[in-house]
């Protein structure tokens, strides 16, 4: 594996995101919610360098059994109530938007609870393959392709409590099982 975003240029990109979302959300109620498990670590760095004051939720996204979007087929497990949403500036933070299919499936469900807004923020926005009309409104990198591990990001839920980001080639994923 090669290291190619080290903690030193992470940390550094987390400080520029805390600094625009600050000014972005200043004198708004904004709900931060993460979404586990990839986004743990970039969640909990991230809200430390915001100076604002926020209210925090996680939701857990499977990949199966959306019922509003079957096609794709996300399920929001432990989901945040229609009362913490409505009114409230939401921001979701996730590690990594690839597709983007589970995070515009995971936004259409939020914006049926009544928020002000709904914007989105990645650590990683990987181009490549994304196949849905969506964007991060805030990302630390962007790459093209290939595949990460490393800051909350798993390879068969290996390696997510490294603090840099690695490529991890297909054949050491091949390898590594
Ligand atoms: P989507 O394709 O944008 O819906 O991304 C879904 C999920 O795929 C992300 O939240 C990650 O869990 C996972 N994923 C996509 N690319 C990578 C990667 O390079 N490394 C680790 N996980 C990834
Ligand atoms: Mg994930």
């Amino acid at each position: 594996m090669k290291v190619l975003y080290p903690a030193s240029k992470i940390a550094q990109k987390v400080k520029e995101l805390g600094e625009r979302i600050t000014a972005e959300y200043q004198g708004k109620d904004l709900l931060v919610i993460g979404i586990l498990k990839g986004g743990f670590m970039f969640m909990s760095d991230l809200v430390r360098s915001l100076n604002l004051p926020v209210k925090i939720e996680f939701v857990r996204l499977s990949s199966y059994g959306c019922s509003d979007s079957p096609q794709w087929d996300v399920k929001v497990v432990n989901d945040v109530d229609q009362d913490t949403i409505k009114g409230k500036h939401v921001l979701i933070i996730d590690d990594i938007m690839d597709t983007g299919q589970s995070l515009v499936c995971f936004k259409r469900h939020l914006e049926a609870k009544g928020p002000a807004s709904v914007k989105i923020c990645t650590m990683i926005n990987k181009t490549a393959r994304r196949d849905q009309s969506i964007e991060p409104d805030f990302y630390g990198f962007k790459m093209e392709d290939g595949f990460i591990v490393g800051y909350g990001l798993d390879y068969a839920e290996d390696y997510r409590a490294l603090p840099d980001i690695y490529v991890i080639e297909s054949s050491d994923r091949r390898n590594a099982h």
